[in-house]
Protein backbone atom coordinates (compact mmCIF):
# COMPACT_ATOMS: atom_id res chain seq x y z
CA UNK A 1 0.00 0.00 0.00
CA UNK A 2 0.48 3.21 -0.65
CA UNK A 3 2.48 5.62 2.15
CA UNK A 4 1.61 9.12 1.24
CA UNK A 5 0.90 12.50 2.66
CA UNK A 6 -2.37 14.84 2.87
CA UNK A 7 -1.25 17.05 0.06
CA UNK A 8 -0.43 14.00 -2.38
CA UNK A 9 -3.70 12.33 -2.25
CA UNK A 10 -5.09 13.96 -5.38
CA UNK A 11 -2.59 11.55 -6.85
CA UNK A 12 -4.72 8.16 -5.74
CA UNK A 13 -8.14 8.69 -6.04
CA UNK A 14 -10.27 5.48 -5.52
CA UNK A 15 -6.46 3.98 -4.42
CA UNK A 16 -5.76 2.95 -0.79
CA UNK A 17 -3.17 4.60 0.91
CA UNK A 18 -1.27 5.14 4.36
CA UNK A 19 -1.37 8.49 6.12
CA UNK A 20 0.60 9.31 9.29
CA UNK A 21 -1.75 12.18 11.16
CA UNK A 22 -2.79 13.43 13.98
CA UNK A 23 -6.49 13.74 15.17
CA UNK A 24 -7.32 17.38 15.13
CA UNK A 25 -11.21 17.03 16.05
CA UNK A 26 -13.81 14.39 15.97
CA UNK A 27 -17.51 14.14 15.42
CA UNK A 28 -19.36 10.86 16.13
CA UNK A 29 -23.12 9.86 15.78
CA UNK A 30 -22.81 6.74 16.89
CA UNK A 31 -22.50 4.47 13.35
CA UNK A 32 -20.12 6.94 11.65
CA UNK A 33 -17.14 8.49 13.14
CA UNK A 34 -15.82 11.46 11.31
CA UNK A 35 -12.13 12.10 12.08
CA UNK A 36 -10.42 15.72 11.14
CA UNK A 37 -7.01 14.83 10.92
CA UNK A 38 -4.06 16.57 9.92
CA UNK A 39 -0.16 15.96 8.91
CA UNK A 40 1.53 19.30 8.09
CA UNK A 41 0.69 19.17 4.48
CA UNK A 42 -3.26 19.76 4.97
CA UNK A 43 -6.21 18.53 6.38
CA UNK A 44 -8.50 16.20 5.56
CA UNK A 45 -12.15 13.60 6.71
CA UNK A 46 -11.55 10.31 7.68
CA UNK A 47 -15.12 8.59 7.34
CA UNK A 48 -15.74 5.36 10.14
CA UNK A 49 -18.22 3.54 9.10
CA UNK A 50 -18.85 0.74 11.84
CA UNK A 51 -20.31 -1.68 9.20
CA UNK A 52 -17.67 -1.30 7.16
CA UNK A 53 -14.83 -2.05 9.42
CA UNK A 54 -13.67 -4.79 12.15
CA UNK A 55 -14.71 -4.11 15.44
CA UNK A 56 -10.91 -3.87 16.49
CA UNK A 57 -10.64 -1.04 13.92
CA UNK A 58 -13.94 0.91 15.17
CA UNK A 59 -13.00 0.53 19.22
CA UNK A 60 -8.99 1.85 17.75
CA UNK A 61 -10.69 5.20 16.25
CA UNK A 62 -13.39 5.75 18.77
CA UNK A 63 -10.23 5.76 21.82
CA UNK A 64 -8.46 8.56 19.90
CA UNK A 65 -8.39 11.94 21.44
CA UNK A 66 -7.47 15.25 20.40
CA UNK A 67 -3.75 15.53 18.70
CA UNK A 68 -3.43 11.25 19.28
CA UNK A 69 -0.66 10.51 16.77
CA UNK A 70 -1.56 7.77 14.62
CA UNK A 71 -1.67 6.15 10.90
CA UNK A 72 -4.51 6.26 8.76
CA UNK A 73 -5.70 3.52 5.97
CA UNK A 74 -8.03 4.25 3.62
CA UNK A 75 -9.24 4.72 0.49
CA UNK A 76 -8.97 8.00 -1.38
CA UNK A 77 -12.05 9.58 -2.81
CA UNK A 78 -12.85 13.17 -4.36
CA UNK A 79 -15.23 15.14 -2.45
CA UNK A 80 -16.37 18.96 -3.57
CA UNK A 81 -18.25 19.86 -0.35
CA UNK A 82 -14.86 19.00 1.61
CA UNK A 83 -12.16 21.94 1.66
CA UNK A 84 -9.52 20.08 0.47
CA UNK A 85 -11.42 18.79 -2.09
CA UNK A 86 -11.10 14.82 -0.98
CA UNK A 87 -12.19 12.78 1.71
CA UNK A 88 -11.00 9.09 3.30
CA UNK A 89 -13.06 5.95 3.82
CA UNK A 90 -11.39 4.63 6.19
CA UNK A 91 -10.74 0.81 6.71
CA UNK A 92 -8.10 0.79 9.51
CA UNK A 93 -6.45 2.92 12.21
CA UNK A 94 -2.73 2.25 13.92
CA UNK A 95 -2.86 4.20 17.22
CA UNK A 96 0.98 5.43 17.71
CA UNK A 97 -0.14 7.58 20.48
CA UNK A 98 -3.18 8.39 22.44
CA UNK A 99 -2.89 12.22 24.14
CA UNK A 100 -4.36 13.16 26.93
CA UNK A 101 -5.73 16.53 28.40
CA UNK A 102 -4.72 18.55 25.14
CA UNK A 103 -4.16 22.25 26.70
CA UNK A 104 -5.74 23.74 23.80
CA UNK A 105 -9.21 22.62 23.12
CA UNK A 106 -11.39 23.99 20.18
CA UNK A 107 -12.86 26.65 23.20
CA UNK A 108 -11.84 30.00 23.20
CA UNK A 109 -8.39 30.40 24.80
CA UNK A 110 -6.75 34.26 25.85
CA UNK A 111 -3.92 35.06 23.70
CA UNK A 112 -1.31 34.60 26.75
CA UNK A 113 -2.39 31.12 27.19
CA UNK A 114 -1.92 30.77 23.55
CA UNK A 115 1.56 32.12 23.48
CA UNK A 116 2.68 30.16 26.15
CA UNK A 117 1.53 27.22 24.46
CA UNK A 118 3.24 28.62 21.01
CA UNK A 119 5.00 25.33 20.54
CA UNK A 120 1.84 23.03 20.28
CA UNK A 121 -0.24 26.10 19.00
CA UNK A 122 1.50 26.32 15.78
CA UNK A 123 -0.63 22.85 15.53
CA UNK A 124 -3.88 24.81 14.95
CA UNK A 125 -5.28 25.33 11.02
CA UNK A 126 -4.63 29.50 11.55
CA UNK A 127 -1.14 29.34 12.58
CA UNK A 128 -0.74 26.81 10.11
CA UNK A 129 -2.06 28.82 7.12
CA UNK A 130 -0.33 32.57 8.44
CA UNK A 131 3.19 30.33 8.75
CA UNK A 132 2.63 28.27 4.84
CA UNK A 133 2.39 32.45 3.67
CA UNK A 134 5.16 33.46 5.69
CA UNK A 135 7.03 30.40 3.78
CA UNK A 136 6.15 31.08 0.22
CA UNK A 137 6.90 34.82 0.91
CA UNK A 138 10.51 33.66 1.45
CA UNK A 139 9.98 31.18 -1.12
CA UNK A 140 9.32 34.30 -3.76
CA UNK A 141 11.89 36.43 -2.50
CA UNK A 142 14.87 33.75 -3.28
CA UNK A 143 13.23 33.67 -6.84
CA UNK A 144 12.56 37.10 -7.42
CA UNK A 145 15.95 37.89 -6.49
CA UNK A 146 17.72 34.65 -8.18
CA UNK A 147 15.72 35.63 -11.63
CA UNK A 148 16.97 39.48 -11.04
CA UNK A 149 20.76 38.87 -11.34
CA UNK A 150 21.36 39.17 -7.31
CA UNK A 151 23.34 37.14 -5.38
CA UNK A 152 22.76 36.42 -1.72
CA UNK A 153 25.54 37.54 0.87
CA UNK A 154 25.00 36.27 3.98
CA UNK A 155 26.23 39.32 6.68
CA UNK A 156 27.08 38.75 10.03
CA UNK A 157 25.14 38.43 13.13
CA UNK A 158 27.87 39.43 15.54
CA UNK A 159 29.32 43.29 15.29
CA UNK A 160 31.32 45.42 16.50
CA UNK A 161 29.30 48.38 15.92
CA UNK A 162 25.88 49.66 15.48
CA UNK A 163 23.93 49.81 11.71
CA UNK A 164 20.56 52.01 12.72
CA UNK A 165 21.35 54.03 15.97
CA UNK A 166 23.06 53.13 19.49
CA UNK A 167 19.59 53.38 21.71
CA UNK A 168 17.96 49.97 20.67
CA UNK A 169 21.43 47.43 20.39
CA UNK A 170 21.47 44.33 21.90
CA UNK A 171 24.85 43.95 23.74
CA UNK A 172 26.71 40.88 24.51
CA UNK A 173 30.49 39.96 25.66
CA UNK A 174 32.27 38.87 22.64
CA UNK A 175 35.45 36.92 25.15
CA UNK A 176 36.99 40.31 26.54
CA UNK A 177 35.43 42.49 24.08
CA UNK A 178 31.76 44.04 23.61
CA UNK A 179 29.84 43.19 20.44
CA UNK A 180 26.46 43.49 19.35
CA UNK A 181 23.99 41.80 18.05
CA UNK A 182 23.29 42.47 14.01
CA UNK A 183 20.59 45.44 13.59
CA UNK A 184 20.67 45.49 10.14
CA UNK A 185 23.11 43.73 7.54
CA UNK A 186 23.19 46.82 5.67
CA UNK A 187 26.98 48.05 6.30
CA UNK A 188 28.48 44.71 5.46
CA UNK A 189 25.51 44.73 1.94
CA UNK A 190 27.29 47.90 0.64
CA UNK A 191 30.59 46.23 0.99
CA UNK A 192 28.89 43.10 -0.67
CA UNK A 193 27.67 45.04 -3.21
CA UNK A 194 30.78 46.89 -4.33
CA UNK A 195 32.02 43.07 -4.84
CA UNK A 196 28.91 41.73 -6.67
CA UNK A 197 27.14 44.33 -8.12
CA UNK A 198 23.75 42.91 -6.88
CA UNK A 199 23.17 40.98 -3.71
CA UNK A 200 20.84 40.51 -0.60
CA UNK A 201 20.61 38.99 2.66
CA UNK A 202 17.50 37.15 4.69
CA UNK A 203 18.72 37.02 8.17
CA UNK A 204 17.31 37.51 12.00
CA UNK A 205 17.61 41.16 13.07
CA UNK A 206 18.05 42.06 16.96
CA UNK A 207 15.89 45.48 18.27
CA UNK A 208 16.07 45.97 21.73
CA UNK A 209 13.28 48.63 21.46
CA UNK A 210 10.86 49.00 24.76
CA UNK A 211 8.17 49.26 22.19
CA UNK A 212 4.69 46.68 23.11
CA UNK A 213 2.80 47.39 19.27
CA UNK A 214 1.05 45.31 17.04
CA UNK A 215 4.01 45.83 14.55
CA UNK A 216 7.28 45.32 16.68
CA UNK A 217 9.19 42.48 17.41
CA UNK A 218 12.55 42.09 19.59
CA UNK A 219 13.95 39.45 17.08
CA UNK A 220 12.87 39.98 13.34
CA UNK A 221 13.70 38.62 10.29
CA UNK A 222 14.92 40.78 7.16
CA UNK A 223 15.37 40.97 3.65
CA UNK A 224 17.89 43.33 3.06
CA UNK A 225 19.06 44.01 -1.14
CA UNK A 226 21.98 46.28 -2.00
CA UNK A 227 22.82 47.46 -5.70
CA UNK A 228 25.82 48.99 -6.60
CA UNK A 229 25.10 52.05 -9.94
CA UNK A 230 21.70 52.47 -8.61
CA UNK A 231 20.00 55.54 -7.55
CA UNK A 232 17.12 56.19 -5.12
CA UNK A 233 14.89 56.19 -8.58
CA UNK A 234 16.11 53.24 -9.81
CA UNK A 235 15.80 51.18 -6.06
CA UNK A 236 12.06 52.19 -6.02
CA UNK A 237 11.22 50.61 -9.18
CA UNK A 238 13.29 47.41 -7.83
CA UNK A 239 10.77 47.41 -4.53
CA UNK A 240 7.38 48.01 -6.07
CA UNK A 241 8.20 44.64 -8.01
CA UNK A 242 9.60 42.89 -5.64
CA UNK A 243 6.67 43.57 -3.65
CA UNK A 244 4.27 42.81 -6.50
CA UNK A 245 5.87 39.47 -7.34
CA UNK A 246 5.30 38.55 -3.54
CA UNK A 247 1.77 39.35 -3.29
CA UNK A 248 0.97 37.67 -6.61
CA UNK A 249 2.79 34.75 -5.52
CA UNK A 250 1.17 34.05 -2.37
CA UNK A 251 -2.46 34.64 -4.38
CA UNK A 252 -1.45 31.61 -6.55
CA UNK A 253 0.00 29.05 -4.41
CA UNK A 254 -1.65 29.93 -1.10
CA UNK A 255 -5.12 29.69 -1.86
CA UNK A 256 -5.85 27.26 0.60
CA UNK A 257 -4.34 29.68 3.14
CA UNK A 258 -5.94 32.65 2.29
CA UNK A 259 -9.34 30.84 2.51
CA UNK A 260 -8.53 29.62 6.04
CA UNK A 261 -7.81 33.12 6.95
CA UNK A 262 -10.61 34.52 5.53
CA UNK A 263 -8.47 37.11 3.59
CA UNK A 264 -10.02 39.53 1.57
CA UNK A 265 -8.30 38.73 -1.68
CA UNK A 266 -9.46 41.35 -4.34
CA UNK A 267 -7.50 43.68 -2.07
CA UNK A 268 -4.30 41.91 -2.65
CA UNK A 269 -5.01 41.60 -6.48
CA UNK A 270 -4.99 45.14 -6.76
CA UNK A 271 -0.93 45.05 -5.28
CA UNK A 272 0.62 45.48 -8.56
CA UNK A 273 3.39 47.95 -9.52
CA UNK A 274 3.77 50.56 -10.03
CA UNK A 275 2.95 52.20 -6.30
CA UNK A 276 2.12 55.76 -5.57
CA UNK A 277 4.31 58.21 -4.42
CA UNK A 278 4.14 60.89 -1.75
CA UNK A 279 7.27 63.13 -0.47
CA UNK A 280 7.49 63.43 3.04
CA UNK A 281 6.41 67.48 2.59
CA UNK A 282 3.36 66.30 0.51
CA UNK A 283 2.46 63.74 3.51
CA UNK A 284 3.11 66.31 6.20
CA UNK A 285 0.22 68.46 4.12
CA UNK A 286 -2.10 65.81 4.11
CA UNK A 287 -2.18 65.35 7.38
CA UNK A 288 -2.56 68.49 8.62
CA UNK A 289 -5.74 68.68 6.11
CA UNK A 290 -6.90 64.90 8.23
CA UNK A 291 -7.24 66.69 11.37
CA UNK A 292 -3.34 66.14 12.56
CA UNK A 293 -2.70 69.46 14.36
CA UNK A 294 -0.11 68.77 16.11
CA UNK A 295 2.17 67.52 13.63
CA UNK A 296 5.12 70.18 12.04
CA UNK A 297 8.07 69.51 9.17
CA UNK A 298 10.46 67.50 11.15
CA UNK A 299 8.89 65.01 13.43
CA UNK A 300 8.72 61.83 12.65
CA UNK A 301 6.03 59.73 11.85
CA UNK A 302 3.94 57.29 14.38
CA UNK A 303 1.47 54.52 13.81
CA UNK A 304 -1.61 56.88 13.57
CA UNK A 305 0.08 58.86 10.99
CA UNK A 306 1.08 56.44 8.95
CA UNK A 307 -2.11 54.32 8.90
CA UNK A 308 -3.70 57.88 7.83
CA UNK A 309 -1.53 58.70 5.18
CA UNK A 310 -2.11 54.84 3.29
CA UNK A 311 -5.78 55.12 4.16
CA UNK A 312 -5.28 57.68 1.13
CA UNK A 313 -4.10 54.57 -1.22
CA UNK A 314 -5.62 51.18 -2.25
CA UNK A 315 -1.89 50.62 -2.69
CA UNK A 316 1.63 50.23 -0.55
CA UNK A 317 2.57 54.19 -0.86
CA UNK A 318 6.04 55.94 -1.14
CA UNK A 319 6.77 58.25 1.25
CA UNK A 320 9.80 59.56 -0.52
CA UNK A 321 12.49 62.63 1.15
CA UNK A 322 12.00 62.92 4.49
CA UNK A 323 14.28 65.14 6.63
CA UNK A 324 18.02 64.58 6.91
CA UNK A 325 17.83 65.20 10.44
CA UNK A 326 15.31 62.17 11.47
CA UNK A 327 17.29 59.64 9.69
CA UNK A 328 20.05 57.29 9.25
CA UNK A 329 23.68 58.67 9.04
CA UNK A 330 24.04 57.02 5.88
CA UNK A 331 21.48 58.33 3.59
CA UNK A 332 22.62 60.65 0.63
CA UNK A 333 21.18 64.58 1.05
CA UNK A 334 18.82 65.52 -1.90
CA UNK A 335 21.67 67.26 -4.69
CA UNK A 336 19.10 70.30 -5.04
CA UNK A 337 17.76 70.34 -1.18
CA UNK A 338 20.36 69.73 1.59
CA UNK A 339 17.38 69.45 4.07
CA UNK A 340 16.03 66.00 3.23
CA UNK A 341 17.49 62.73 1.88
CA UNK A 342 16.81 60.37 -1.11
CA UNK A 343 14.83 58.18 1.26
CA UNK A 344 11.54 56.08 1.34
CA UNK A 345 9.48 54.20 3.88
CA UNK A 346 6.91 51.90 1.95
CA UNK A 347 3.75 51.96 3.87
CA UNK A 348 1.45 48.96 3.69
CA UNK A 349 -2.39 49.32 3.20
CA UNK A 350 -5.01 48.57 5.67
CA UNK A 351 -2.68 49.91 8.27
CA UNK A 352 -0.02 47.35 8.82
CA UNK A 353 2.33 50.39 8.62
CA UNK A 354 5.92 50.23 7.52
CA UNK A 355 7.04 47.53 5.60
CA UNK A 356 10.46 48.63 3.95
CA UNK A 357 13.12 51.45 4.64
CA UNK A 358 15.44 52.58 1.78
CA UNK A 359 17.46 55.06 0.60
CA UNK A 360 20.76 55.75 -1.68
CA UNK A 361 23.63 55.97 0.48
CA UNK A 362 26.32 58.60 0.57
CA UNK A 363 28.88 57.58 -1.76
CA UNK A 364 31.47 60.46 -1.25
CA UNK A 365 34.19 59.97 1.32
CA UNK A 366 34.60 64.00 2.44
CA UNK A 367 30.62 64.08 3.19
CA UNK A 368 30.66 60.73 4.96
CA UNK A 369 33.77 61.47 7.70
CA UNK A 370 31.47 64.84 8.18
CA UNK A 371 28.35 62.67 9.10
CA UNK A 372 31.03 60.36 11.24
CA UNK A 373 31.76 63.94 12.70
CA UNK A 374 28.03 64.67 13.62
CA UNK A 375 27.10 61.73 14.60
CA UNK A 376 30.00 61.00 17.00
CA UNK A 377 30.67 57.37 15.50
CA UNK A 378 34.37 57.59 16.46
CA UNK A 379 35.05 53.70 17.30
CA UNK A 380 37.49 52.31 15.14
CA UNK A 381 34.43 49.54 14.14
CA UNK A 382 33.78 52.19 11.90
CA UNK A 383 36.66 52.45 9.85
CA UNK A 384 36.38 49.67 7.37
CA UNK A 385 33.07 51.55 5.85
CA UNK A 386 34.82 54.67 4.51
CA UNK A 387 37.24 52.39 2.90
CA UNK A 388 34.32 51.50 0.34
CA UNK A 389 33.93 55.18 -0.47
CA UNK A 390 38.31 55.21 -0.48
CA UNK A 391 38.18 52.60 -3.36
CA UNK A 392 36.19 52.89 -6.43
CA UNK A 393 32.95 54.66 -4.74
CA UNK A 394 30.07 54.09 -6.65
CA UNK A 395 26.20 55.89 -6.30
CA UNK A 396 24.84 53.06 -4.93
CA UNK A 397 20.78 52.45 -3.19
CA UNK A 398 19.83 49.35 -1.05
CA UNK A 399 16.70 48.93 0.94
CA UNK A 400 15.38 46.30 3.80
CA UNK A 401 12.08 44.37 4.38
CA UNK A 402 10.84 43.38 7.64
CA UNK A 403 9.50 39.62 7.32
CA UNK A 404 6.92 39.97 9.50
CA UNK A 405 5.37 43.10 8.78
CA UNK A 406 4.81 41.65 5.50
CA UNK A 407 3.00 38.39 6.38
CA UNK A 408 0.80 40.37 8.98
CA UNK A 409 -0.51 42.65 5.70
CA UNK A 410 -0.74 39.81 3.39
CA UNK A 411 -2.18 37.10 5.68
CA UNK A 412 -4.15 39.94 7.45
CA UNK A 413 -3.05 39.35 10.99
CA UNK A 414 -3.44 41.97 13.82
CA UNK A 415 -0.49 41.34 15.58
CA UNK A 416 3.13 40.21 14.20
CA UNK A 417 3.92 37.82 17.19
CA UNK A 418 1.59 35.09 14.96
CA UNK A 419 3.79 35.81 11.85
CA UNK A 420 7.17 34.15 13.12
CA UNK A 421 7.01 30.98 15.09
CA UNK A 422 8.58 31.65 18.27
CA UNK A 423 8.17 35.63 19.29
CA UNK A 424 10.70 37.41 21.03
CA UNK A 425 8.34 40.15 22.52
CA UNK A 426 9.28 42.66 25.45
CA UNK A 427 7.98 40.09 27.78
CA UNK A 428 8.57 36.86 25.95
CA UNK A 429 11.29 34.64 25.78
CA UNK A 430 9.17 31.45 26.12
CA UNK A 431 8.99 28.82 24.75
O1 LIG B 1 13.63 50.97 8.61
P1 LIG B 1 14.65 50.03 9.14
O2 LIG B 1 15.17 50.28 10.52
O3 LIG B 1 15.82 50.03 8.06
C1 LIG B 1 17.04 49.47 8.18
O4 LIG B 1 17.41 48.75 9.08
C2 LIG B 1 17.91 49.69 6.97
N1 LIG B 1 19.31 49.54 7.37
C3 LIG B 1 17.52 48.71 5.90
C4 LIG B 1 18.38 48.86 4.65
O5 LIG B 1 18.30 49.88 4.00
N2 LIG B 1 19.14 47.84 4.33
O6 LIG B 1 14.06 48.55 9.11
C5 LIG B 1 13.60 48.00 7.90
C6 LIG B 1 12.28 47.28 8.09
C7 LIG B 1 11.13 48.17 8.53
O7 LIG B 1 10.55 48.83 7.46
C8 LIG B 1 10.18 47.15 9.16
O8 LIG B 1 9.45 46.47 8.15
C9 LIG B 1 11.13 46.17 9.78
O9 LIG B 1 12.38 46.30 9.14
N3 LIG B 1 11.29 46.39 11.22
C10 LIG B 1 10.70 45.66 12.19
N4 LIG B 1 9.87 44.60 12.11
C11 LIG B 1 9.44 44.05 13.27
N5 LIG B 1 9.81 44.49 14.49
C12 LIG B 1 10.66 45.56 14.62
N6 LIG B 1 11.03 45.98 15.83
C13 LIG B 1 11.13 46.19 13.41
N7 LIG B 1 11.96 47.23 13.16
C14 LIG B 1 12.05 47.34 11.83
MG1 LIG C 1 12.41 52.52 9.16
Amino acid sequence: MQKTTIAEVKHYVEQDVKIGAWLANKRSSGKIQFLQLRDGTGFIQGVVVKSEVSEEAWERASSLTQESSLYIIGTVREDHRSPSGYELTVKDVEVIQLAHDYPITPKEHGIEFLMDHRHLWLRSSRQHAILKIRNEVIRATYEFFNNNGFTKVDPPILTGSSAEGTTDLFHTKYFDRDAYLSQSGQLYMEAAAMAFGKVFSFGPTFRAEKSKTRRHLIEFWMIEPEMAFTDHEESLVIQENYVSYIVQSVLKNCQMELKALDRDVSKLEAIQAPFPRISYDDAIQLLKDKGFDDIDWGDDFGAPHETAIAESFDKPVFITNYPTSIKAFYMKPDPNREEVVLCADLIAPEGYGEIIGGSQRIDDLSLLEERYKEHNLTDPAYEWYLELRRYGSVPHSGFGLGLERTVAWISGTEHVRETIPFPRLLNRLYP
